[in-house]
């Protein structure tokens, strides 16, 4: 897989309010994969519908105040999980620590997320470019964490059709967008099984969102 140097990848200006933070979240790594698994003793992964037919490659569950779903009203956030009629699990401290720091080392302080999504990309899987607008306010930052297999993260413009750059995203990686990034299209190429190092089959991602 093309990558750049670790000196550069360290911190990685994407866009004007997006930035690569390499290796930001790897000494907690095995730490947060264990809050996941925890998590979806609660809340278990769940292929969503895509609006207008055919369903997601990447499974899903979230924790937090609210959760992202995708049913037939449609893509927006809930305070129950559809799955289990319980709310969503808490946030794990860790998460929200995690989050906090990487988000003021973007340059935002003071961000406090609302909700965790997790996705799981088995091989195979990705997500196309779209745009992330469901929450209900754009003030705060996007802050995604990826753990296991890696994959290549697209990053576009504000427009569908602005060129998108391809960013390798590893184990341990965070990406924070927002300001005049926040509602820039992005997506995820299909996941690739190769040696990830980590012993894990799957690539996850954790997006912190502040929602209303
Ligand atoms: C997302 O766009 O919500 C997920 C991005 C990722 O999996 O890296
Ligand atoms: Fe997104």
């Amino acid at each position: 897989m093309d990558d750049l140097f670790p000196e550069t990848r360290e911190r990685l200006s994407l866009s004007s309010g997006a930035v690569l933070l390499g290796g930001f979240a790897q000494a907690e790594a095995q730490a947060l994969l264990h809050a996941v698994e925890l998590i979806t003793q609660q809340a278990p992964f769940r292929h969503y519908r895509v609006v207008g037919g055919g369903r997601m490659a990447a499974a899903m569950t979230a924790c937090g105040e609210y959760g992202w779903v995708s049913d037939e009203q449609g893509y927006r956030y809930v305070r129950t999980d559809p799955l289990t009629g319980r709310p969503w699990p808490a946030l794990p401290s860790l998460f929200l620590a995690l989050a906090g720091r990487a988000a003021q080392a973007a340059g935002y302080a003071g961000f406090v997320p609302q909700c965790g999504l997790i996705n799981r990309y088995a091989p195979g899987a990705g997500m196309g470019p779209h745009q992330d607008r469901d929450e209900h306010t754009m003030e705060a930052p996007v802050v995604s964490v990826s753990l296991g297999l890696s994959a290549l993260f697209q990053w576009g413009g504000a427009r569908r059709q602005d060129a998108c750059r391809k960013v390798p995203l590893h184990h341990g990686d965070v990406v924070v967008w927002g300001g005049p990034s926040r509602s820039h299209f992005h997506g995820v190429l299909p996941v690739r099984s190769a040696q990830s190092g980590t012993g894990l089959g799957c690539r996850y991602n954790l997006t912190f969102r502040v929602v209303d």
